[in-house]
């Protein structure tokens, strides 16, 4: 029963109508750690910490011959990445934690930016927690577009009123012109910088004229200033994010960092560009003319 689309295959929405909920998945290897076992709960705490290594994906998982080979890190640390029922599942739930719950205010602030919107696409939806955010704030109808069949699953479980469907933000399986309102929080970070420049342009298409796209990522304070710095400015607070920044695994991260977003939006065909940084956060806003 599982699909198996072709990801970077084109705009039709090849998992549209696919129940993510029901969806069996297979197990990849840190599912089949049994925590009885000491050696294989160390063997499993030491994956948090050693080498990082290439994801391992099953052939049978819906997608995996055509996600993109950038994807398949283990980004933040986490054992084989995006890709397992048991870690993707803790990570859903404590990402808002690592991020000391700013994120509720950061998506308070896209929803300002957005709404009223009847058609938002939330772009690297994750657990769903932006997407169901902005529906509780008012969205008409929400549609989150993710790699992950883990996290799709996840979030499909969790948030039943949001249709979710598999993609990539750089070959977005939608219409031109399909909504009113992009969201992406936390996404465009993790992508090398021609993917994320691909990206913007599918944000761009997808937006019916007048729609408006509301980005959020990690703000340039804490990876730029040193400890010292960031813990008189923001306290205990500033060294955490400063350590969160260079330690989590986020290959890309630099590059991000290193390029002007705003040039980047008006490039892909944006106006009224907006950039704004709420420590630990920056925002950008843009509109389609
Ligand atoms: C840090 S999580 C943020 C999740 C969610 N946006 C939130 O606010 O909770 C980053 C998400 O982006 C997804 N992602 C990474 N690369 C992507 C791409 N090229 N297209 C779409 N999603 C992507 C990951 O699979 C992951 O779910």
């Amino acid at each position: 029963m599982s699909p198996a689309p072709n990801l970077q295959g084109g705009r039709h929405e090849p998992t549209a109508g696919f129940d993510w909920a029901a969806a069996t998945l297979p197990e990849t290897w840190p599912d089949r750690l049994r925590p009885w076992l000491p050696w294989e709960m160390a063997q499993l705490a030491w994956s948090f910490v050693r080498k990082r290594r290439p994801v391992q994906l099953p052939a049978d998982l819906p997608g995996a011959a055509t996600l993109p080979k950038y994807l398949l890190q283990e980004f933040h640390n986490l054992p084989n990445g995006n890709y397992s029922h048991n870690i993707t599942h803790d990570y859903v739930r404590q990402f808002e934690r690592v991020m000391l719950g700013c994120l509720t205010g950061a998506r308070a602030h896209m929803a300002s930016h957005l709404l009223p919107a009847t058609d938002l696409l939330d772009v690297g939806s994750g657990g769903g927690s932006t997407g169901a955010q902005l529906l509780a704030a008012g969205a008409g109808a929400v549609t989150g577009v993710e790699p992950s069949p883990y996290l799709l699953r996840h979030a499909a479980r969790r948030h039943p009123r949001i249709r979710f469907v598999q993609g990539l933000a750089e070959h977005l399986p939608f219409e031109a012109a399909s909504f009113d309102a992009v969201a992406v929080c936390f996404v465009l970070h993790e992508l090398p910088p021609s993917f994320m420049r691909r990206a913007l342009r599918e944000f761009h298409r997808v937006l019916r004229r007048g729609g408006r796209l509301a980005i959020c990522e990690p703000g340039p304070t804490q990876w730029r200033r040193g400890a010292f710095d960031l813990w008189r400015r923001h306290g205990w607070r500033g060294v955490y994010f400063r350590l969160l920044a260079k330690r989590a695994h986020e290959p890309f991260v630099g590059a991000w960092h290193d390029l002007d977003p705003v040039a980047e939006l008006q490039a892909a065909g944006f106006t009224a560009v907006r950039d704004e940084e709420q420590f630990p956060t920056r925002h950008l806003q843009a509109s389609v003319g």
